[in-house]
C-alpha cells in the first residue's frame, strides 16, 4: 500500500490544528516541498531554515513576508518587510530607541501589570487566561514602552480589542472597529505632537531624535506618519506573538502537570521553561521569502522569483537537531532555537518578549500553581502569522 500523498496546505485548519505530523513527513520525505495549488516551495529542516533566515541576499523580506501579500507591491512597507540597505537604516535607528536599558527598566511595569489582571482572579474558580490575561498584557506594555501616559494605556487597549471585533457572519470590518480605529490613529497623532513639544525618556521621543540615512549620505528626522508607523509595526510584532506564547504556556503546562511542577518548585527555570514553550509551539511559525536566484536543495532548483515559506515550527522540531523533540522538557538545554528569527530580522523585541513571558510565568505560577483546562472552550485562531489559541478557559 502506498502511503497517503503527502500534502502542505497552510489553509487547511486540521493541517493548522497538528501540523507536526505533516511537516515530520516533509522533512522525512520532501525536505524540499513544492505546493504546485499555491505556487510556492517550502524548507522544513533546522540546518535548512537556518541557513536561508541567515541569507538575506537570495531569500529576500521585500516582497513581504506572508505568501498571499507578495503579489501586490506594498506602498511603505514596515521594516520587516525591507531588504538592505534601507533595512539596515532602519533597524540602526530604532535600536538607538529600544535599548537594553529600556527594556530592562520596563520590568516592574510588566510585573505591575501583571500582578493586577491576575490578582483579580485569585479565589474566583476560573478565568479565561488569553482574553483575561495574556491578550491584555502586551498591548499595555507597548503602550508603556512608547511613553503613553498610564491612565490612557487602558482606553486605548479597549480601542485595540475593538479593531479586532466582528459581528457573526461579517468578514470585513465592523463599524465600531472601523471607529475604534479612527480614534486610535487620533489618539497617536495628539501623542505624537505633544511629544514633539515635549520630549521626555521614553522609546517615541527617542524615535523622534533619531537620524535616518538617506542614500546620499545625509540624514534626516522621521515624519509623524513614519512615528505612527513604528507604533501599528511594535503592536503587530509584538502582541499577537506574546498572546499566543503565553496561551501556548497555560496549555502545555496544563497537560504537562510534571513540568509545571518543575517551574513552580523552582522559579530559576521559568527563563529556560519560556525558550522551550517558544521552541515547542512557536507563535510566529511561518516566515516567507522571496527567492532572488536559483538555489539547489536536494538535487532540485528552487528557480528565481518563486516564493519559498521557512517552516520555522518544523524546524523547532527537526529530530537532526532537538533529541525528542515532541517532548517539552522545561529543562531542555537549547543552543538556539528558530521561533524569534535568525539573521538580519531576528526579532527586535526578543529581550522584551522574553521578558514578559517570564514575568507572566512568574506571577501566574506564585498564584495558581495549578489548573485545569476547560478543553471544550479552547478556540483556536488560524491566521497567516500567528498560530494560537484566542481563548483558553481554565479552572483552578
Ligand atoms: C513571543 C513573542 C515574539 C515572537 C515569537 C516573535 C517572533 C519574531 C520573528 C520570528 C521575527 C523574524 C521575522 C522574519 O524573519 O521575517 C520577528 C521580527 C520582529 N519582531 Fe518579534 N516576536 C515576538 C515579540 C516581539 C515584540 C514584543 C516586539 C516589539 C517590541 C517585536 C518586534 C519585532 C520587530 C520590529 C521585528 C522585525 C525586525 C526586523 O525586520 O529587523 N517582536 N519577531
Amino acid at each position: 500500500m502506498s502511503a497517503a500523498e503527502l500534502i502542505y496546505d497552510p489553509y487547511d485548519y486540521e493541517i493548522d490544528a497538528d501540523p507536526y505530523p505533516v511537516f515530520r513527513r516533509m522533512r522525512d520525505e520532501a525536505p524540499l516541498y513544492h505546493n504546485e495549488q499555491y505556487g510556492f516551495y517550502a524548507l522544513s529542516r533546522f540546518e535548512d531554515v537556518l541557513e536561508a533566515s541567515l541569507d538575506h541576499e537570495t531569500f529576500s523580506s521585500a516582497r513581504g513576508t506572508v505568501i498571499e501579500l507578495m503579489d501586490q507591491p506594498m506602498k511603505n512597507p514596515p521594516m520587516i518587510f525591507m531588504d538592505p540597505p534601507a533595512h539596515t537604516r532602519f533597524r540602526k535607528l530604532v535600536g538607538h530607541a529600544l535599548t537594553p536599558r529600556r527594556v530592562r527598566e520596563l520590568e516592574p511595569r510588566i510585573r505591575e501589570l501583571a500582578a493586577g489582571y491576575l490578582d483579580a482572579f485569585v479565589g474566583s474558580g476560573g478565568f479565561d487566561f488569553v482574553s483575561d490575561f495574556s491578550a491584555r498584557l502586551p498591548v499595555m506594555v507597548i503602550s508603556s514602552l512608547l511613553g503613553v501616559p498610564e491612565e490612557d494605556q487602558e482606553q486605548l487597549r479597549i480601542w485595540t480589542d475593538l479593531t479586532l471585533h466582528r459581528e457573526p457572519g461579517e468578514t470585513g470590518m465592523s463599524q465600531a472597529a472601523r471607529d475604534a480605529s479612527g480614534d486610535i490613529t487620533s489618539y497617536w497623532q495628539k501623542h505624537i505632537a505633544d511629544r514633539r513639544r515635549q520630549p521626555r525618556d521614553d522609546m517615541m521621543s527617542d524615535l523622534m531624535r533619531g537620524e535616518l540615512e538617506q542614500d546620499d549620505g545625509s540624514t534626516r528626522k522621521l515624519s509623524d506618519g513614519e512615528l505612527y508607523a513604528f507604533y501599528l509595526l511594535l503592536s503587530s510584532a509584538g502582541n499577537e506573538t506574546v498572546a499566543r506564547l503565553l496561551g501556548w504556556a497555560a496549555i502545555l503546562l496544563a497537560r504537562n502537570p510534571g513540568e509545571r511542577e518543575k517551574l513552580v518548585r523552582d522559579p530559576a527555570l521559568i527563563p529556560g521553561g519560556v525558550e522551550e514553550l517558544l521552541r515547542f509551539e512557536a507563535p510566529s511559525p511561518v516566515q516567507a521569502r522571496w527567492v532572488m536566484r536559483d538555489v539547489e536543495y536536494y538535487g532540485q532548483v528552487v528557480p528565481r522569483d518563486s516564493k519559498i515559506t521557512l517552516l520555522t515550527a518544523s524546524a523547532n522540531r527537526d529530530e537532526r537537531e532537538f533529541p525528542d523533540p515532541d517532548r517539552l522538557d522545561v529543562t531542555r538545554q537549547i543552543d538556539r532555537h528558530m521561533s524569534l528569527g535568525f539573521g538580519i530580522h531576528f526579532c527586535l523585541g526578543a529581550s522584551l518578549a522574553r521578558m514578559e513571558g517570564r514575568v507572566a510565568l512568574e506571577e501566574t505560577l506564585r498564584r495558581f500553581p495549578t489548573w485545569d483546562l476547560e478543553e471544550e472552550g479552547l478556540q483556536m485562531i488560524h491566521t497567516s502569522t500567528v498560530r494560537g489559541y484566542s481563548q483558553v478557559p481554565i479552572r483552578f
